[in-house]
Protein backbone atom coordinates (compact mmCIF):
# COMPACT_ATOMS: atom_id res chain seq x y z
CA UNK A 1 0.00 0.00 0.00
CA UNK A 2 2.09 3.50 -1.43
CA UNK A 3 1.62 6.65 0.57
CA UNK A 4 3.12 9.10 -0.96
CA UNK A 5 2.88 7.76 -4.38
CA UNK A 6 -1.07 7.07 -3.98
CA UNK A 7 -2.93 8.64 -6.60
CA UNK A 8 -5.39 9.86 -3.83
CA UNK A 9 -2.16 11.63 -2.47
CA UNK A 10 -2.25 15.18 -2.80
CA UNK A 11 0.33 16.89 -0.90
CA UNK A 12 -1.15 15.97 2.08
CA UNK A 13 0.59 17.30 5.30
CA UNK A 14 -0.23 14.28 8.10
CA UNK A 15 -1.60 10.86 7.42
CA UNK A 16 -1.57 8.77 10.72
CA UNK A 17 -2.64 5.41 11.25
CA UNK A 18 -3.51 4.10 14.63
CA UNK A 19 -3.82 0.20 15.77
CA UNK A 20 -5.41 -0.37 19.49
CA UNK A 21 -5.08 -3.93 20.64
CA UNK A 22 -6.97 -3.13 23.54
CA UNK A 23 -10.58 -2.03 21.81
CA UNK A 24 -9.92 -3.46 18.01
CA UNK A 25 -9.97 0.22 16.73
CA UNK A 26 -7.93 0.38 13.29
CA UNK A 27 -8.54 3.88 12.36
CA UNK A 28 -6.77 6.42 10.17
CA UNK A 29 -6.49 10.14 10.27
CA UNK A 30 -5.48 12.14 7.72
CA UNK A 31 -4.92 16.54 7.90
CA UNK A 32 -4.47 17.59 3.91
CA UNK A 33 -3.86 21.36 4.77
CA UNK A 34 -3.86 23.36 7.72
CA UNK A 35 -3.14 26.49 5.91
CA UNK A 36 -6.08 28.39 7.24
CA UNK A 37 -6.70 26.62 10.74
CA UNK A 38 -6.91 23.30 12.19
CA UNK A 39 -8.13 20.40 9.65
CA UNK A 40 -11.93 20.18 10.30
CA UNK A 41 -13.87 16.80 8.91
CA UNK A 42 -15.91 14.15 10.41
CA UNK A 43 -14.92 10.60 11.62
CA UNK A 44 -16.31 7.77 9.33
CA UNK A 45 -16.53 4.08 10.62
CA UNK A 46 -17.19 1.67 7.62
CA UNK A 47 -16.28 -1.88 6.63
CA UNK A 48 -14.15 -0.88 4.09
CA UNK A 49 -13.28 -4.46 1.77
CA UNK A 50 -9.48 -3.20 1.84
CA UNK A 51 -6.89 -0.81 3.22
CA UNK A 52 -6.49 0.52 0.39
CA UNK A 53 -10.10 1.49 0.23
CA UNK A 54 -9.64 3.22 3.18
CA UNK A 55 -6.77 5.13 2.80
CA UNK A 56 -8.25 6.28 -0.73
CA UNK A 57 -11.39 7.48 1.33
CA UNK A 58 -9.69 9.22 3.73
CA UNK A 59 -6.72 11.14 1.83
CA UNK A 60 -9.84 11.78 -0.68
CA UNK A 61 -12.53 13.01 2.04
CA UNK A 62 -9.62 14.99 4.04
CA UNK A 63 -8.85 16.97 0.76
CA UNK A 64 -12.46 17.90 -0.04
CA UNK A 65 -12.72 19.37 3.36
CA UNK A 66 -9.85 21.61 2.75
CA UNK A 67 -11.18 22.54 -0.49
CA UNK A 68 -14.88 23.17 1.56
CA UNK A 69 -13.28 25.38 4.24
CA UNK A 70 -11.60 27.72 1.74
CA UNK A 71 -14.29 28.49 -0.54
CA UNK A 72 -16.61 29.13 2.16
CA UNK A 73 -14.34 30.94 3.78
CA UNK A 74 -13.44 29.39 7.18
CA UNK A 75 -10.36 29.27 9.25
CA UNK A 76 -10.44 25.98 8.72
CA UNK A 77 -8.21 23.49 7.48
CA UNK A 78 -9.31 20.14 5.86
CA UNK A 79 -8.91 16.76 7.88
CA UNK A 80 -10.74 13.62 8.10
CA UNK A 81 -10.49 10.33 9.78
CA UNK A 82 -11.92 6.35 9.30
CA UNK A 83 -12.43 3.48 11.61
CA UNK A 84 -12.42 0.38 9.89
CA UNK A 85 -15.19 -1.85 11.37
CA UNK A 86 -19.06 -1.90 10.99
CA UNK A 87 -20.55 0.32 12.84
CA UNK A 88 -23.71 -1.95 13.54
CA UNK A 89 -21.61 -4.64 14.88
CA UNK A 90 -18.05 -3.36 15.97
CA UNK A 91 -18.80 -0.28 18.01
CA UNK A 92 -18.27 0.07 21.34
CA UNK A 93 -17.36 2.24 23.78
CA UNK A 94 -13.84 1.15 24.18
CA UNK A 95 -13.61 1.71 20.77
CA UNK A 96 -14.77 5.22 20.97
CA UNK A 97 -12.50 6.38 23.41
CA UNK A 98 -9.65 4.83 22.11
CA UNK A 99 -10.43 7.17 18.61
CA UNK A 100 -10.55 9.87 21.25
CA UNK A 101 -6.99 9.06 22.41
CA UNK A 102 -5.72 8.54 18.48
CA UNK A 103 -7.34 12.71 17.93
CA UNK A 104 -6.06 14.01 20.83
CA UNK A 105 -2.52 12.55 20.21
CA UNK A 106 -2.49 15.18 17.14
CA UNK A 107 -2.70 17.75 19.75
CA UNK A 108 -5.45 19.75 18.06
CA UNK A 109 -4.09 19.60 14.52
CA UNK A 110 -7.17 17.51 13.71
CA UNK A 111 -10.92 18.20 14.86
CA UNK A 112 -13.19 15.51 14.83
CA UNK A 113 -17.01 15.38 14.73
CA UNK A 114 -19.86 12.61 13.19
CA UNK A 115 -20.13 11.38 9.73
CA UNK A 116 -21.47 8.92 8.12
CA UNK A 117 -21.26 5.17 10.23
CA UNK A 118 -20.67 7.94 13.86
CA UNK A 119 -23.50 9.98 15.38
CA UNK A 120 -23.36 12.62 18.28
CA UNK A 121 -23.26 10.32 21.00
CA UNK A 122 -20.09 8.64 19.74
CA UNK A 123 -18.26 11.54 19.43
CA UNK A 124 -19.43 12.72 22.61
CA UNK A 125 -17.72 9.49 23.73
CA UNK A 126 -14.93 10.59 22.18
CA UNK A 127 -15.15 13.88 23.70
CA UNK A 128 -14.22 11.76 27.02
CA UNK A 129 -10.45 12.00 25.91
CA UNK A 130 -9.90 14.65 23.80
CA UNK A 131 -11.51 18.61 23.31
CA UNK A 132 -10.63 18.39 19.16
CA UNK A 133 -14.29 17.48 19.12
CA UNK A 134 -17.13 20.27 17.01
CA UNK A 135 -20.72 19.10 16.13
CA UNK A 136 -21.79 17.98 19.74
CA UNK A 137 -25.43 18.57 19.85
CA UNK A 138 -24.69 21.18 23.33
CA UNK A 139 -24.66 25.17 23.26
CA UNK A 140 -20.40 24.69 24.11
CA UNK A 141 -20.12 22.55 20.66
CA UNK A 142 -23.36 23.13 18.22
CA UNK A 143 -25.86 20.61 17.03
CA UNK A 144 -27.42 18.78 14.19
CA UNK A 145 -25.75 20.38 10.96
CA UNK A 146 -28.38 19.05 8.46
CA UNK A 147 -30.43 21.91 8.15
CA UNK A 148 -27.94 23.91 7.37
CA UNK A 149 -26.11 21.70 4.88
CA UNK A 150 -29.83 21.15 2.93
CA UNK A 151 -30.08 24.44 2.84
CA UNK A 152 -26.91 25.60 1.37
CA UNK A 153 -27.77 22.73 -1.34
CA UNK A 154 -31.35 23.97 -1.83
CA UNK A 155 -29.52 27.65 -2.26
CA UNK A 156 -26.71 25.48 -4.60
CA UNK A 157 -30.50 24.59 -6.51
CA UNK A 158 -32.01 27.95 -6.83
CA UNK A 159 -28.61 28.93 -8.20
CA UNK A 160 -28.30 26.58 -10.90
CA UNK A 161 -32.03 27.03 -11.96
CA UNK A 162 -31.75 30.83 -12.25
CA UNK A 163 -28.23 30.18 -14.23
CA UNK A 164 -29.70 27.62 -16.81
CA UNK A 165 -33.55 28.63 -16.88
CA UNK A 166 -33.33 32.20 -15.92
CA UNK A 167 -36.00 31.61 -13.10
CA UNK A 168 -35.95 32.34 -9.32
CA UNK A 169 -38.50 29.82 -8.06
CA UNK A 170 -38.74 26.22 -8.68
CA UNK A 171 -42.58 26.26 -9.41
CA UNK A 172 -42.95 23.30 -11.84
CA UNK A 173 -40.31 21.63 -11.86
CA UNK A 174 -39.40 18.12 -11.09
CA UNK A 175 -36.23 17.22 -8.86
CA UNK A 176 -35.14 13.73 -7.58
CA UNK A 177 -33.35 13.29 -4.65
CA UNK A 178 -31.04 10.29 -3.65
CA UNK A 179 -31.26 9.50 0.03
CA UNK A 180 -33.62 10.65 1.82
CA UNK A 181 -31.84 10.87 5.81
CA UNK A 182 -30.81 13.75 7.72
CA UNK A 183 -30.29 16.20 4.81
CA UNK A 184 -32.19 14.75 1.84
CA UNK A 185 -35.23 14.84 3.57
CA UNK A 186 -34.84 18.27 4.86
CA UNK A 187 -33.96 19.41 1.72
CA UNK A 188 -36.95 17.79 -0.10
CA UNK A 189 -39.10 20.03 2.30
CA UNK A 190 -37.33 23.18 1.21
CA UNK A 191 -37.64 22.19 -2.63
CA UNK A 192 -41.67 21.20 -2.04
CA UNK A 193 -42.10 24.70 -0.12
CA UNK A 194 -40.48 26.69 -3.11
CA UNK A 195 -43.02 24.45 -5.54
CA UNK A 196 -41.02 21.71 -6.83
CA UNK A 197 -42.46 18.09 -7.50
CA UNK A 198 -39.91 15.71 -5.25
CA UNK A 199 -39.48 12.24 -6.47
CA UNK A 200 -37.46 10.54 -3.95
CA UNK A 201 -35.96 7.04 -2.79
CA UNK A 202 -34.39 5.60 0.32
CA UNK A 203 -32.84 2.02 0.08
CA UNK A 204 -34.38 2.39 4.48
CA UNK A 205 -38.24 2.18 3.11
CA UNK A 206 -39.03 3.50 6.46
CA UNK A 207 -37.37 6.74 5.39
CA UNK A 208 -38.87 6.94 2.22
CA UNK A 209 -42.66 6.26 3.68
CA UNK A 210 -41.75 9.10 6.15
CA UNK A 211 -41.19 11.48 3.16
CA UNK A 212 -43.89 10.10 1.39
CA UNK A 213 -46.52 10.85 4.43
CA UNK A 214 -45.55 14.00 5.69
CA UNK A 215 -43.85 15.84 2.58
CA UNK A 216 -45.55 14.19 -0.18
CA UNK A 217 -42.36 12.85 -2.01
CA UNK A 218 -43.25 10.39 -4.87
CA UNK A 219 -41.48 7.43 -3.95
CA UNK A 220 -39.81 6.21 -7.09
CA UNK A 221 -37.27 3.21 -7.16
CA UNK A 222 -33.73 3.05 -5.40
CA UNK A 223 -32.21 2.15 -8.72
CA UNK A 224 -33.88 4.64 -11.02
CA UNK A 225 -33.83 7.80 -8.88
CA UNK A 226 -30.69 9.12 -10.39
CA UNK A 227 -31.47 8.77 -13.97
CA UNK A 228 -35.44 9.88 -14.12
CA UNK A 229 -36.25 12.44 -16.44
CA UNK A 230 -35.99 15.52 -14.27
CA UNK A 231 -34.85 18.81 -14.13
CA UNK A 232 -31.99 18.35 -10.85
CA UNK A 233 -31.21 15.21 -9.28
CA UNK A 234 -29.78 15.96 -5.61
CA UNK A 235 -27.51 13.09 -4.39
CA UNK A 236 -27.78 13.24 -0.69
CA UNK A 237 -26.66 9.30 0.17
CA UNK A 238 -23.15 8.27 -0.60
CA UNK A 239 -20.17 9.39 -3.13
CA UNK A 240 -18.78 8.30 -6.47
CA UNK A 241 -21.81 7.95 -7.98
CA UNK A 242 -20.91 9.61 -10.90
CA UNK A 243 -18.96 7.41 -13.45
CA UNK A 244 -19.15 7.12 -17.21
CA UNK A 245 -21.78 4.87 -17.13
CA UNK A 246 -24.04 6.48 -14.77
CA UNK A 247 -23.33 9.34 -16.82
CA UNK A 248 -24.33 8.41 -19.75
CA UNK A 249 -27.66 7.33 -18.28
CA UNK A 250 -28.43 10.95 -16.78
CA UNK A 251 -31.63 12.83 -18.15
CA UNK A 252 -31.35 15.75 -15.59
CA UNK A 253 -29.79 18.85 -16.47
CA UNK A 254 -28.43 20.34 -13.41
CA UNK A 255 -26.88 17.25 -10.40
CA UNK A 256 -26.88 19.06 -6.98
CA UNK A 257 -26.66 17.54 -3.80
CA UNK A 258 -25.34 17.11 -0.56
CA UNK A 259 -23.09 13.79 -0.65
CA UNK A 260 -19.72 14.21 -0.48
CA UNK A 261 -17.33 13.09 -3.08
CA UNK A 262 -19.65 11.99 -5.86
CA UNK A 263 -17.13 12.03 -8.79
CA UNK A 264 -15.90 8.83 -8.73
CA UNK A 265 -12.73 10.18 -10.60
CA UNK A 266 -11.67 13.58 -11.61
CA UNK A 267 -12.10 13.43 -15.06
CA UNK A 268 -15.45 12.88 -14.90
CA UNK A 269 -16.32 16.44 -13.98
CA UNK A 270 -15.48 16.74 -17.51
CA UNK A 271 -18.02 14.17 -18.80
CA UNK A 272 -20.73 16.02 -17.06
CA UNK A 273 -19.30 19.23 -19.16
CA UNK A 274 -19.35 17.57 -21.95
CA UNK A 275 -23.25 16.15 -21.94
CA UNK A 276 -23.95 19.55 -21.15
CA UNK A 277 -24.68 18.53 -17.74
CA UNK A 278 -24.36 21.67 -15.02
CA UNK A 279 -22.81 19.69 -12.15
CA UNK A 280 -22.35 22.05 -8.61
CA UNK A 281 -19.61 20.70 -6.96
CA UNK A 282 -20.65 18.74 -3.75
CA UNK A 283 -17.63 20.53 -1.82
CA UNK A 284 -18.98 23.81 -2.03
CA UNK A 285 -22.82 23.54 -2.16
CA UNK A 286 -23.15 20.94 0.90
CA UNK A 287 -20.85 23.58 3.40
CA UNK A 288 -23.93 24.56 4.98
CA UNK A 289 -23.03 21.84 7.97
CA UNK A 290 -19.40 23.57 8.27
CA UNK A 291 -20.32 26.97 8.50
CA UNK A 292 -23.21 26.37 11.16
CA UNK A 293 -20.47 24.38 13.23
CA UNK A 294 -17.99 27.36 12.88
CA UNK A 295 -20.41 29.96 13.75
CA UNK A 296 -21.82 28.04 16.87
CA UNK A 297 -18.65 27.79 18.10
CA UNK A 298 -18.43 31.52 17.94
CA UNK A 299 -22.11 31.76 18.83
CA UNK A 300 -22.60 34.29 16.58
CA UNK A 301 -26.33 35.56 15.37
CA UNK A 302 -28.29 34.06 13.32
CA UNK A 303 -28.19 36.64 11.07
CA UNK A 304 -24.69 36.42 10.46
CA UNK A 305 -24.75 32.59 10.16
CA UNK A 306 -27.55 32.92 7.50
CA UNK A 307 -25.85 35.25 5.65
CA UNK A 308 -22.74 33.11 5.70
CA UNK A 309 -25.00 30.12 4.56
CA UNK A 310 -26.51 32.21 1.77
CA UNK A 311 -23.01 32.72 0.64
CA UNK A 312 -22.92 29.56 -1.64
CA UNK A 313 -25.23 30.70 -3.84
CA UNK A 314 -23.13 33.51 -4.94
CA UNK A 315 -20.08 31.80 -4.78
CA UNK A 316 -21.89 28.71 -7.29
CA UNK A 317 -23.14 31.66 -9.66
CA UNK A 318 -19.71 32.38 -10.00
CA UNK A 319 -18.27 29.13 -10.21
CA UNK A 320 -21.16 28.29 -13.00
CA UNK A 321 -20.58 31.68 -14.90
CA UNK A 322 -16.63 30.75 -14.97
CA UNK A 323 -17.22 27.28 -15.97
CA UNK A 324 -19.17 28.40 -18.98
CA UNK A 325 -16.96 31.63 -20.05
CA UNK A 326 -13.56 28.89 -19.94
CA UNK A 327 -15.31 25.86 -21.14
CA UNK A 328 -13.47 23.89 -18.19
CA UNK A 329 -15.50 21.49 -15.49
CA UNK A 330 -17.44 23.40 -12.76
CA UNK A 331 -15.66 21.09 -10.56
CA UNK A 332 -12.20 22.41 -12.31
CA UNK A 333 -13.09 26.17 -11.82
CA UNK A 334 -13.92 25.59 -7.84
CA UNK A 335 -10.76 23.63 -7.07
CA UNK A 336 -8.93 26.48 -8.78
CA UNK A 337 -10.92 28.97 -7.03
CA UNK A 338 -10.19 27.06 -3.55
CA UNK A 339 -6.75 26.94 -4.01
CA UNK A 340 -6.42 30.54 -5.52
CA UNK A 341 -7.62 31.10 -1.72
CA UNK A 342 -4.66 28.73 -0.19
CA UNK A 343 -2.21 31.00 -1.90
CA UNK A 344 -3.15 34.01 -0.79
CA UNK A 345 -3.15 32.88 2.66
CA UNK A 346 0.15 31.18 2.12
CA UNK A 347 1.55 34.58 0.27
CA UNK A 348 -0.36 36.73 3.79
CA UNK A 349 1.55 33.89 6.25
CA UNK A 350 5.23 34.40 4.20
CA UNK A 351 4.80 38.61 4.14
CA UNK A 352 3.79 37.75 7.81
CA UNK A 353 7.17 36.02 8.61
CA UNK A 354 9.14 38.46 6.23
CA UNK A 355 7.63 41.51 8.34
CA UNK A 356 8.56 39.84 11.73
CA UNK A 357 11.93 38.61 10.55
CA UNK A 358 12.40 42.34 9.97
P1 LIG B 1 -27.84 9.94 6.42
O1 LIG B 1 -27.10 8.67 6.71
O2 LIG B 1 -28.73 10.54 7.43
O3 LIG B 1 -28.74 9.74 5.09
C1 LIG B 1 -28.31 9.05 3.97
C2 LIG B 1 -29.51 8.24 3.50
O4 LIG B 1 -29.19 7.65 2.24
C3 LIG B 1 -29.87 7.09 4.44
O5 LIG B 1 -31.22 7.22 4.82
C4 LIG B 1 -29.60 5.83 3.62
O6 LIG B 1 -30.54 4.81 3.89
C5 LIG B 1 -29.77 6.36 2.21
N1 LIG B 1 -29.08 5.61 1.16
C6 LIG B 1 -27.85 5.04 1.19
N2 LIG B 1 -27.56 4.48 0.00
C7 LIG B 1 -28.63 4.72 -0.80
C8 LIG B 1 -28.94 4.41 -2.16
N3 LIG B 1 -28.09 3.72 -2.92
N4 LIG B 1 -30.13 4.81 -2.66
C9 LIG B 1 -31.00 5.50 -1.89
N5 LIG B 1 -30.77 5.81 -0.60
C10 LIG B 1 -29.60 5.44 -0.07
O7 LIG B 1 -26.72 10.95 5.93
P2 LIG B 1 -26.86 12.54 5.80
O8 LIG B 1 -26.34 13.17 7.03
O9 LIG B 1 -28.22 12.87 5.31
O10 LIG B 1 -25.78 12.83 4.65
C11 LIG B 1 -26.07 12.52 3.30
C12 LIG B 1 -24.82 12.76 2.47
O11 LIG B 1 -24.42 14.12 2.57
C13 LIG B 1 -23.61 11.93 2.91
O12 LIG B 1 -22.85 11.60 1.77
C14 LIG B 1 -22.81 12.91 3.78
O13 LIG B 1 -21.42 12.61 3.76
C15 LIG B 1 -23.08 14.21 3.04
N6 LIG B 1 -22.96 15.38 3.91
C16 LIG B 1 -23.75 15.49 5.02
C17 LIG B 1 -23.64 16.60 5.84
C18 LIG B 1 -24.54 16.80 7.02
O14 LIG B 1 -24.62 17.92 7.54
N7 LIG B 1 -25.22 15.76 7.49
C19 LIG B 1 -22.66 17.67 5.57
C20 LIG B 1 -21.94 17.50 4.31
C21 LIG B 1 -22.08 16.37 3.55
Amino acid sequence: MSIFSNPSFSEHELVAFHNDRQSGLKAIIAVHSSELGPGVGGCRMHPYGSEEEALLDVLRLSRGMTYKSALAGLPFGGGKSIIIGDPHKQKTRALLEAMGDFVHSLGGRYITAEDVGTSVADIRAMSQRTPYVAGLDDNEHGGDPSPSTAYGVFLGIRAAVRHLHGKNSLDDLAISVQGLGHVGFRLARLLIEDGATVYGADINTANSERAAAELGVRPVNSDEVLFLPVDVVAPCAMGAVWNQDSISRLRAGIVCGAANNQLATPEDGERLRRRGILYCPDFLVNAGGIIEAHHQRQSSSDSDRLAHITRIETTLAEVLRLSGERQVSTESVAEEMAEDILRGSFRARDGANRYLAA
